[in-house]
């Protein structure tokens, strides 16, 4: 029992602002400490303050308190009710943190913690910085009812002005069920951590009694799941450090707003062509089949190889991420010929084009590297909208105005090639690697469709028919998708040999750096969705 201070002087005044804190910070901390190390997993405050830099963490809003007297809420009104807000630092710039606080009411949401978290994301708004929210909670508060679905509206209203204009982080750490879900689906990037975090708008018991299906919790929306199939997560994050140190590395790469410069590092930069220049060289094998991987190619073109690479396990046939190239930011958009032979498909164009409008919202230049032999053929991608939803790439690359930077490594199919990056959708800087196949479709397909005469003519006359085809389909791609032709009509700004790309590409950039470009004015465009 701590003495009663006299109020009426300003040491008594200044000692109960000292109990208050004790109460509402200290104590609370304790408590929470304890249900939330029995589950294995952090207190809210914890994981704001391995967030932010040592000591960075100002705590807002902790004498807030519910108003709810509903089934004997009033008997238990906490400090700061059941969301941490604050601000702090990262690498030394400032960002604007909520972490929900499962050890109170579940973390769930009613007017007090909604109006908590409306307060932070409007000071981040207001300020210009990013918002980072940590989410552990069991969704609107029951108790609330309405109130608490409103304060769920704004949130969502918020988080839909902030887009393009601050960058915004979910990092789930627990249950997000329900409406819950679509904050953090409105928001730039979303971490889970493995077993401990599920989304899902029904929960298994619901799914069970309408469908009948039976499903539990971890398959129906658990971190494996929303990083691999749905697409909903950016990084499967092994435990809550793992999922920090991620969020701390993106914002490291991504300005604090929209109007803001990128961060730009002082790193030496070598424009002499390097032993590890040399060695893409040796990258394209020699058949036009034989996969490799395209991550040897990103690390060797931006600073250090270090790759901030975004879903890296959903759709991996495309791999986009950040790096950065003489020490400022670029995202990365590169088809992956191994997987599904770098084939786009409707998962790859909806991955790539989020990636390209979060890059052109904040200003990060674009390098697009494009290994592509088509897109993905099937009942299955024709009839669940390969043609709406491929759509959202090519309107997303064409909308961009940000420094855009293509390089063609080996094929550039048919529609695949105008919308990775081409220059007719707007691309600055185009080049070409002298591997490079650019055409309607491969030398097999056309020698099906051109040379159906000749190879029925080899066939009759009892010829070796593949040994044609192959001869044929050769002379097609010499032909017809050499990247000269493409050059000789300035399709291709320049043909380069793969040691050149790393300082090809920074020379581009540095040209580019005071680009300017506007769409015509409009309230907003109507991208297929
Ligand atoms: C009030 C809640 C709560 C909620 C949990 N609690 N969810 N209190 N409102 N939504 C409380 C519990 O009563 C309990 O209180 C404490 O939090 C811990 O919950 P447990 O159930 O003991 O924890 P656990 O076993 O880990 O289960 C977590 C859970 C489960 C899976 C999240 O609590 C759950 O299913 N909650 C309800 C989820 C839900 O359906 N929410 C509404 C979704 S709809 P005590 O006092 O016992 O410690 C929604 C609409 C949003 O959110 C719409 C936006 C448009």
């Amino acid at each position: 029992m701590t003495d009663q201070p006299d109020l009426f002087t300003t040491a008594g005044k200044i000692a109960d602002l000292r109990n208050r804190f004790q109460e509402a910070v200290v104590d609370a901390e304790a408590a929470a400490r304890t249900k939330q190390h029995a589950k294995g997993k952090l207190t809210a405050r914890e994981r704001l303050e391995m967030l932010v830099d040592p000591g960075s963490f100002v705590e807002l809003d902790e004498y807030v308190r519910h108003r709810t007297t509903a089934f004997g809420m009033d008997k238990s009104r906490p400090y700061g009710d059941s969301v941490v807000t604050g601000t702090g630092t990262i690498h030394g710039r400032t960002v604007a943190v909520y972490a929900q606080d499962f050890s109170t009411f579940g973390g769930s949401l009613g007017e007090v913690a909604g109006d908590k978290i409306i307060k932070v994301m409007e000071l981040a708004l207001r300020s210009g910085i990013p918002i980072i929210g940590i989410l552990d909670s069991g969704g609107a508060r029951i108790q609330e009812g309405v109130v608490a679905l409103g304060k769920y509206g704004e949130i969502f209203r918020l988080n839909t002005a902030a887009s393009g204009v601050i960058p915004q982080i979910s990092i789930i750490m627990g249950p997000a069920a329900g409406g819950a879900v679509y904050s953090p689906a409105l928001t730039d990037f979303v971490i889970m951590v493995d077993k401990t975090s599920q989304m899902f708008v029904t929960g298994p018991d619901v799914i069970k009694t309408v469908t009948g299906e039976d499903v539990g919790m971890e398959e129906l929306g658990g971190a494996l799941t929303h990083n691999t199939r749905s697409g909903v997560a950016h990084y499967l994050a092994d435990d809550e450090d793992d999922a920090i140190d991620y969020a701390r590395g993106l914002i490291g790469y991504l300005p604090d707003n929209n109007l803001a410069e990128i961060p730009v590092y002082d790193t030496p930069f070598e424009f002499e062509t390097t032993d590890a220049d040399r060695s893409l060289n040796t990258v394209i094998p020699d058949s036009p089949n034989q996969p490799y991987d395209i991550h040897t190619v990103i690390e060797g073109i931006v600073d250090a190889g270090d790759f901030l690479e975004v879903q890296p396990l959903f759709a991996p046939n495309i791999v986009i991420g950040f790096g950065r190239i003489e020490g400022r930011t670029v995202g990365i958009i590169a088809n992956q010929p191994s997987q599904m032979a770098g084939t786009l498909n409707i998962d790859a164009g909806e991955k790539a084009s989020r990636f390209v409008r979060f890059c052109d919202a904040f200003s990060i230049p674009i390098v697009t590297l494009v290994d592509v032999p088509g897109y993905l053929p099937g009942t299955d991608q024709e009839w669940t909208g390969v043609i709406r939803r491929g759509a959202k790439l090519l309107y997303a690359y064409a909308e961009a105005t940000v420094p855009l930077v293509t390089v063609i490594l080996r094929k550039a199919y048919g529609g695949a090639y105008i919308v990775m990056g081409s220059k007719q959708l707007g691309a600055d800087i185009n080049l070409a690697w002298p591997t490079a196949e650019i055409a309607v479709m491969g030398g097999q397909g056309a020698v099906n469709i051109l040379y159906r005469g000749e190879i029925k003519r080899a066939e009759e006359a009892g010829e070796d028919v593949a040994a044609v085809r192959t001869r044929l389909a050769n002379e097609y791609t010499y032909n017809v998708a050499s990247p000269f032709l493409a050059a000789e009509r300035g399709e291709l700004d320049g043909i380069i040999e793969p040691a050149q790309t790393r300082v090809s590409i920074a020379k581009a950039l540095r040209a580019l750096r005071n680009k300017r470009a506007s769409l015509p004015a409009k309230k907003h465009g109507n991208i297929p969705l």
